[in-house]
């Protein structure tokens, strides 16, 4: 069963992320928070992550699923496929709610826990239904850290472990089953190994909040976020790999190089020193500016690793290649005999210059995106790519008529001027949202080609047929004011 419709129990940090996500791929959430500022909580997130998936994806984005604060927690599950519960990590609050739930929801809507480490095996106990609880628990910010580990309790059904499998990579995660049910799982074994021994380097003087922070983020946080760690140390084992590198360090292992089961003891003292030097560290910026700042380093960490089609970045290739592929954002039937529109969406942040204006490489990808869109529709996709067809660009020019600033709306429409054999010329017209005024135009000639020979090629019969349709349809419409322009030809 497919899952539509979300409920969100608990909007606070992961859950305000988690309905972010839901939202930007298109499903409608019912969120449940009792606390008076629950909307305005939920809003902020909402407002960031929006901010952020603006610059995530060149793709187009899809309609948004719409947000309902719902009455109570019946009220927001009655008609969920999918109960998302991310309410305090008490386990009394949480089978209170789990309580109130199994009197609304549907049997077999799934309900995914977001606890950080308990067991689902007690979260379930209760249940009347327990084979469709799992815990699915995400990472702050959920709205841009991909990962999730999923965490079956002893009475799941394997039919719910494999719809979770199955839904999150469609919301751009990466689902991680976990192989046994321990507390806490495996990321946060992991944390909390690596922040208790920062609490003993601290409270022991051996450095600063802000010097440990240094050495990660200077050093291996860069390594941890491309490679993790066991194929970090492959590599500094040389040639001989992972064998040496374990023979080198195996030795260190009954050193006293931690001292993780010997817990420094918590108490005022210990949160005075921490919070103290944490406050001299990042105390003059806003926790919504840090916000900020984080997630702009990880929409950029993620886009280099697609640069490279690796790791986190790999998976935001594959996320954006199905949203182009299922052309999110264009009408499913749009009137070819017109310009079509190809794209709208906003002008992201990072796609302006120090003049805060779009930059002149950013109208090519305007282009180039309509471009694609437009190939898509004649049924050049990736499928037809894959088979080894494709247009190559031979020639492009683009005028700088306007204007585009961050955050405005703009559109492009296609106009086919040649569409036939090997050829296909297009005019794009890039216009602003608000006032429909035309910012820019981009005249491109491109050449249909063999991916396997690399040449010049006929295109399918298909291809070939829905492009001279358009084409013919397009030859009645009046020519583009500026078609065929030179450059530095008087106006
Ligand atoms: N913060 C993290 O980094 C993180 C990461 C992964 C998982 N988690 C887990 O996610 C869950 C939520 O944590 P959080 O950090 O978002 O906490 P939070 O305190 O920010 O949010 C909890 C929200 O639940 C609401 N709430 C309280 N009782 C409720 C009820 N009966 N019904 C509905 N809502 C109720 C609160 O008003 C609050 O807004 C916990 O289980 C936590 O372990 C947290």
């Amino acid at each position: 069963m497919t899952i539509g419709k979300a409920a969100l129990l608990g909007g606070g940090v992961i859950g305000a992320g988690w309905v972010a996500r839901l939202i930007e791929n298109g499903h409608d959430v019912a969120v449940y928070d009792p606390a008076p500022d629950a909307r305005a909580k939920l809003e902020a997130v909402l407002a960031n992550a929006d901010r952020a998936y603006a610059r995530l994806t060149m793709a187009p984005r899809q309609t948004k699923g719409a947000v309902r604060m719902a009455a109570s927690v019946a009220d927001a599950v009655d008609d969920a496929d999918l109960i998302v519960e991310a309410v305090p990590e008490r386990l009394d609050i949480k089978r209170r709610v789990y309580a109130e739930v199994e009197t609304a929801a549907r049997p077999d809507a799934l309900i995914a826990s977001s606890t950080s480490g308990i067991l689902p095996t007690d979260l379930q106990t209760e249940l009347r239904h327990p084979g469709r609880l799992l815990v699915a628990h995400p990472f702050n910010p959920v709205y841009l850290l991909p990962v999730v580990e999923i965490v079956p309790g002893r009475r799941t059904s394997p039919e719910a472990v494999e719809r979770a499998m199955a839904f999150y990579p469609t919301i751009g995660m990466k689902p991680i089953l976990i192989r046994k049910e321990i507390e806490a799982f495996v990321a946060d074994r992991l944390l909390e190994a690596v922040w208790r021994e920062a609490l003993w380097l601290i409270k022991d003087g051996v450095c600063t909040t802000e010097e440990l922070d240094d050495i990660m983020r200077y050093g291996f946080g860069l390594r941890w976020a491309q490679m993790g760690l066991f194929d970090t140390y492959r590599v500094a084992g040389g040639e001989a790999g992972m064998r040496h590198f374990m023979a080198q360090f195996g030795p260190c292992l009954t050193w006293p190089w931690t001292r993780l089961m010997d817990v420094p003891e918590f108490n005022d003292e210990l949160v005075d020193l921490i919070a103290g030097q944490s406050d001299a560290q990042s105390g003059h910026i806003s926790i919504r500016e840090m916000e900020r700042i984080r997630d702009d380093n990880l929409v950029a960490i993620q886009q280099a690793l697609k640069a490279n089609g690796w790791g986190a970045g790999k998976l935001l290739a594959e996320y954006e290649q199905r949203l182009f592929d299922r052309g999110a954002g264009a009408p499913a039937a749009p009137d070819l005999s017109q310009p079509i529109r190809t794209t709208s969406r906003q002008v992201p942040p990072d796609w302006t210059d120090y003049n805060n204006h779009m930059n002149e490489a950013r109208y090519l990808q305007a282009f180039a995106d309509a471009t694609d869109a437009f190939m898509r529709l004649i049924g050049c996709d990736a499928d037809y790519i894959r088979n080894g067809g494709s247009y190559f660009t031979v020639e492009t020019h683009i005028r700088h008529l306007d204007e585009a600033r961050t955050g405005e709306p703009i559109y492009t429409d296609t106009q086919v001027i040649e569409g036939s054999g090997k050829k296909m010329r297009l005019f794009h017209s890039l216009r602003r949202g608000t006032d429909r005024r035309l910012l820019a135009t981009g005249e491109h000639m491109l050449i249909h080609v063999s991916l396997d020979t690399r040449a010049a090629s006929e295109p399918g019969p298909q291809v070939a047929a829905k492009l001279e349709k358009i084409a013919a349809l397009h030859a009645a419409l009046p020519a583009p004011e500026g078609l065929g322009r030179a450059v530095g030809q008087p106006r």
